[in-house]
């Protein structure tokens, strides 16, 4: 297949025919793309047809992709750039330090008799440490497990639980928004939660760390896994998601490569933390597989002032920039002089991802921040698809607020609730993927979740979506109960389970509402014992979520209410709250399902009136 990868993401005709054959022929397609590897022994096919599995017979490793392979051919190049929560906090780090950290990392959890298959745990901040330990344990076969920052003891110990994750990569503390946070007292908290022996390992001075360097490199091959990362599920607790090594790798390598556009020259910043899937996709492994110069910052983009990102694009001549619409919103509140005292000539194409952009937020990123210069990338996915799925093309002729269209060689279609696939434009259906694709998640921790990817079993991803009239695709947003705040994904089972710990409270149901820069933020309905005090139970709720899940998840609204909508069965209906708490009116809904009909006009008379509890830190205007 002719391929130019530059042309193929930019025009429509070229991108019809290269989707067209490579839904054909997946095999041939992703071949083409095998090249841009080291591989210790070249892979002869794949894609399994019989299994439906990727398999890629060769053997390699991502994290000498990643790092060896450029420090041998640049070694002096930038690979990571760190800006501190303060002004004026810079490191430049080349690939050859880069390579020099990994393998410390790498020896020193060897020391620990840290082999291939076992779980590390790595709970830091957004620092070259903690990229550098993630390669670490891609370098020895382990897998890591990163934990964000901003989870509280209670909710980093379960994931080290349920992972059994032996060590746990650690540093003293952090500094976001001028505020110092204790993370190796949260990390020994969490350890001291455990029933098995985790061991926790301070990064602070690595430089002055003495280990015996081993240089070995676990080789990978097509059984071997990456990474577990826990995300948010529509119900229990959240799950861990198995990523495999190398066939996620050529995935993450040949989307960026493609969709975002790169060159080998790029300055490339990307806004996310690597405690999400953002952070190990699109900050890590496929920015360095490629060998850019990728920036990371580890404050908050409106401390000291409202112009950390384009400072940082100005100093360092980033060219892509990629980034989620909460910032993007929050950014937009501030005067765009702002904006416009910093050079942002450099920039080529702007990134957007986590939940869905809205108009003025995309007009404002497209006119203000990338001065019509820049298309923006709409990017689609999930922490399951481990990279992007749709994508608009790569031109300035794009329709705002449109994630548009599937990569290669993947299906993706909109279903009814019954799993007829809709074909006409703007009804609003299921999204699902009709295909497999080498980024696909392996498994789930939770044997009974394991995601089915059969041959011709769809993967139903819970968004919704439409077609434009052009039959590009739009995201509506979680049709199922998974909450995202601020790009953030929770669960509304896991605020409800912290709600429930409140001693007086009976029962609880936690819904999404809209939030003009948030996106989306949790509204909580309480059913209480008796008559007590609300002020007392709203603070012990906003402790009990803080303690189990972090201050990330705090119910922005509560209300206090006699008892839920419910079936005949006894089960919560959730969409009716939903549509409650957004201010729906709920004579126009088939009521028929609700048991007990008389509770809908006291909870929509409540719910005009929450409580308000108060961002504990609201943005400075
Ligand atoms: C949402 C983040 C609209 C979506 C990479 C998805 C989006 C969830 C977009 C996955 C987008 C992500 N437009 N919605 N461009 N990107 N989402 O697993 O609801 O943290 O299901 O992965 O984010 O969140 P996750």
């Amino acid at each position: 297949m002719l391929f130019d990868h530059k042309s193929a993401w930019e025009n429509e005709k070229i991108y019809n025919e290269i989707y067209q054959n490579s839904i054909k022929d997946p095999e041939a397609f992703w071949n083409c793309h095998l090249k841009d590897f080291y591989w210790k022994k070249k892979p002869i096919s794949s894609f399994d047809k019989n299994s439906s599995e990727w398999s890629l017979n060769g053997i390699s490793n991502v994290s000498y992709n990643c790092v060896d392979r450029h420090a041998i051919n640049s070694p002096d190049k930038p690979a990571l750039i760190w800006y501190g929560d303060e002004k004026g906090e810079r490191r430049q780090i080349s690939y050859n330090e880069l390579k020099n950290m990994v393998i410390k990392i790498a020896s020193l959890l060897k020391s620990e008799k840290i082999k291939n298959n076992d779980v590390v745990a790595i709970y830091m901040p957004m620092i070259p440490e903690a990229i550098a330990a993630m390669l670490a344990c891609s370098r020895i076969g382990a897998l890591h497990l990163v934990v964000f920052a901003g989870f509280s003891p209670e909710a980093l110990a379960y994931r080290l639980e349920s992972s059994k994750a032996k060590i746990l990569l650690t540093v003293t503390s952090s500094r976001r928004g001028g505020k110092k946070i204790e993370i190796l007292n949260n990390a020994n908290c969490a350890v001291s939660k455990m029933t098995q022996p985790c061991k926790t390992l301070n990064l602070d001075n690595l430089q002055n760390l003495e280990v015996k360097i081993n240089e070995e490199i676990y080789w990978q091959d097509n059984q071997d896994n990456l990474f577990i990362l826990y995300t948010s599920g529509s119900s229990g607790n959240p799950k861990g998601i198995v990523h495999s090594a190398l066939p996620y790798m050529l995935y993450t390598a040949t989307t960026l490569k493609i969709i975002l556009g790169i060159n080998s020259d790029d300055i490339y910043f990307s806004t996310s933390d690597i405690g999400w899937i953002t952070g190990h996709s699109y900050i890590t492994y496929a920015p360095l597989f490629h060998g850019l110069t990728v920036v990371i910052f580890e404050g908050t983009p409106t401390y000291p002032e409202a112009d950390r990102y384009w400072e940082i694009i100005e100093n360092e001549k980033v060219s892509i920039f990629y980034s989620a619409p909460t910032a993007i919103r929050s950014l937009q509140m501030f005067d765009d002089a702002l904006v416009k005292k910093h050079d942002l000539s450099s920039l080529k194409t702007l990134g957007s991802v986590g939940e869905p952009i809205n108009k003025s937020a995309w007009e404002w990123y497209f006119n203000v921040v990338g001065n019509k210069q820049c298309p923006i990338m709409d990017t689609w996915w999930q922490t399951e698809t481990g990279g992007i799925i749709l994508a608009p093309l790569r031109n300035l002729e794009q329709k705002p607020c449109i994630a548009g269209k599937p990569f290669f060689g993947n299906i993706v279609k909109i279903t009814d609730d019954y799993g007829n696939i809709i074909t006409s434009s703007n009804s609003l259906g299921n999204l699902i993927i009709n295909s497999n694709w080498p980024g696909k998640c392996r498994s789930t921790t939770y044997k009974s979740e394991k995601i089915n990817f059969a041959p011709n079993k769809a993967f139903i991803t819970g968004d919704g979506a439409i077609y434009d009239n052009n039959f590009d695709i739009k995201i509506i947003g979680r049709l199922d109960d998974v909450i995202n705040i601020s790009g953030h994904r929770l669960g509304t089972a896991e605020f409800e389970c912290a709600i429930n710990k409140v001693h007086s409270v009976k029962e609880s149901a936690v819904v999404a509402v809209e939030d003009s820069i948030k996106g989306q933020t949790a509204f909580a309905y309480v059913v209480i014992e008796d008559i007590v005090n609300h002020e007392k139970i709203i603070s012990e709720i906003l402790k009990s979520t803080k303690r189990c899940i972090g201050p990330i998840a705090k119910p922005d609204f509560i209300v206090f209410v006699p008892d839920l909508p419910k079936t005949r069965s006894g089960k919560i209906i959730r969409h009716l709250l939903r549509d409650i708490a957004n201010n729906h009116n709920y004579n126009e809904k088939d009521l028929s399902s609700v048991y007990n009909q008389e509770i809908v006009p006291i909870l929509y008379k409540a719910s005009q009136e929450p409580f308000f509890c108060p961002d504990i830190c609201k943005l400075k205007r």
